[in-house]
């Protein structure tokens, strides 16, 4: 357990599982307060934090790169942990562009285990993703061992951020811990990825683009139940170690879509098969038996009735939706997809 963690930072607090975490934090430890750094990218909206105590949030408007310019702006240099969730996260846009993928993810997560080395912080959160270990076939799920073979630029830039992040606990004693999730689901995630999009789109009765032939696999967990395997290892994680966190639900994607629309009472001619990601991971599985074993910890949520909130979340908050659905959105649809939808 760390000792007075009365200060903490999050980066990326205003992205879609920062600020759930936020949330969280806000819900079940309202003594700790919390330093909110966040650039406010494309996915960075101040919004997703309506409702949080004022009191215990401090905002740093800042670029995770610009370590200076946030040393000026900290209220306090007592800080006990950071829990770096700031990234470029989908990989899609790094697919098209990988420049911010490598100043934000590499250079900026190096920036920060510089600023914690900095502060003496007693816990550094790295926040990665399954994705770093690669692709599966229809058998088995990567552990904590399984070797590192990132696929996209975007995984590349997280296992190259793990891969730092780790190097400062070897060297510098750095008090790192690394988890590495499954896909994501729940209020507040940006729509370009598949549920929000899926869900958003359909509402709209427009066409639910799906690459190649929906075959593709994840493992779904909701964003709930990272948040709280992150807040487990906060207070009780070891230093040094990697931990897989997974939602023990595999689902294809044209099913998690037939889903959706189900649920939305939309007919499937809303599905359009549309060209494949450029190199597309096949199937991802997570084997989290070390957080279990180790901290008892397993994802609570019933698949079927979080999928029904989370679409109810977005029907009953048409502003947030209309807030980000803007031009930009627009635009990165429009170039994503061409004509194809
Ligand atoms: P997101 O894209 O919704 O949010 C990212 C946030 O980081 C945004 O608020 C953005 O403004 C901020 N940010 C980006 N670059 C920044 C920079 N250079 N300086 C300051 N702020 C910056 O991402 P997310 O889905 O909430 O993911 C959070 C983290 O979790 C990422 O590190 C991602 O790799 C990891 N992760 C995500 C998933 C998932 O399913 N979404 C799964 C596993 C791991
Ligand atoms: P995504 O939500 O982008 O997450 P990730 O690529 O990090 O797993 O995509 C989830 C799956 O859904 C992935 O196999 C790609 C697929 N997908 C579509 O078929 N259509 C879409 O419009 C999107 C965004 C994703």
């Amino acid at each position: 357990m760390i000792k007075n963690k009365k200060y903490i930072i999050v980066t990326g607090g205003c992205g879609f599982i920062g600020s759930n975490f936020i949330h969280l934090i806000n819900e079940l430890e309202p003594e700790t307060k919390i330093i909110n750094i966040d650039c406010l990218t494309y996915a960075g909206n101040i919004d997703n934090l309506k409702g949080i105590n004022e009191q215990n949030h401090f905002f740093i408007k800042e670029n995770i790169t610009n370590t200076e310019a946030i040393l000026n702006k900290l209220p306090v240099k007592e800080i006990s942990a950071i829990v770096h969730f700031a990234a470029e996260s989908h990989v899609d846009r790094s697919i098209q562009s990988s420049n911010n993928f490598i100043i934000s993810n590499v250079v900026g997560t190096h920036s920060m285990l510089n600023l914690a080395k900095h502060l003496n912080i007693k816990k550094f959160l790295h926040i990665s993703t399954d994705e770093v270990y690669g692709s599966l076939g229809y058998e088995g799920a990567f552990t904590e061992d399984s070797p590192i073979k990132p696929n996209s630029p975007y995984s590349a830039s997280k296992a190259s951020s793990d891969l730092l992040a780790y190097s400062f606990y070897k060297t510098h004693k750095l008090p790192v811990i690394i988890t590495r999730c499954s896909n994501n689901y729940g209020k507040l995630q940006y729509p370009e990825k598949l549920i929000p999009l899926t869900i958003l789109r359909a509402i709209e009765n427009k066409d639910i683009p799906v690459y190649g032939k929906g075959d593709n696999i994840r493992d779904w967990i909701h964003v709930k139940d990272h948040c709280e395997a992150i807040l487990l290892l906060l207070n009780k994680g070891k230093e040094g170690e990697v931990y897989n966190i997974g939602g023990n639900k595999e689902v294809k994607n044209i099913d998690i879509v037939k889903i959706i629309l189900n649920k939305l009472n939309k007919p499937d001619s809303l599905i359009k098969f549309v060209q494949d990601r450029k190199g597309h991971d096949f199937r991802y599985a997570i084997d989290f038996s070390k957080i279990k074993k180790q901290l008892n910890w397993s994802p609570k949520a019933n698949f079927e009735d979080m999928i029904d909130k989370t679409i109810k979340w977005y029907q009953q908050h048409p502003e947030w939706c209309e807030n980000i659905l803007n031009k930009d959105y627009q635009d990165y649809i429009s170039k994503q997809y061409r004509s194809s939808i």
